[in-house]
């Protein structure tokens, strides 16, 4: 299996999130304006659920509700402590009217890891 249909886009609401089960896996899905986004849907600090959190449509951020650190829904980075761990990223597309989600494309953060990377 690789891209799934999850849902008409119109089923989700401009600005919000919704939690889906796909493949085993739990994925928060973003709608922001006609653009949507798939990251996993624990929080890397604790077992909670992201799509509970609020959605942050400027910034490209879903907030965890429970202490209050955002993950880019672009790279899965946590923006804000205590996470210091990213959540998976998931290719998410809109095609014909469809969410279609692919939970085999993750994809990393932004920019490859090359190895050796320092910080
Ligand atoms: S459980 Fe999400 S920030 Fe602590």
């Amino acid at each position: 299996m690789s891209a799934t249909v999850i849902a008409p886009l119109d089923d989700l609401v401009p600005g919000t999130v919704k939690r889906f089960e796909i493949e085993g896996r739990l994925v928060a899905v973003v709608r922001i304006d006609d653009s949507v986004y798939a990251i996993g849907d624990t929080c890397s600090h604790g077992n909670v659920s992201l799509s509970e959190g609020e959605v942050l449509c400027d910034d490209l951020e879903l907030e965890c509700w429970k202490h209050g650190s955002t993950f880019s829904l672009i790279t899965g980075e946590p923006l804000m402590l205590p996470a210091i761990k990213p959540v998976p990223v998931y290719s998410a597309s809109v095609v014909d009217g469809n969410i279609v989600i692919d939970v085999e494309r993750s994809t990393p953060a932004s920019t490859p890891d090359p190895e050796g990377a320092e910080s």
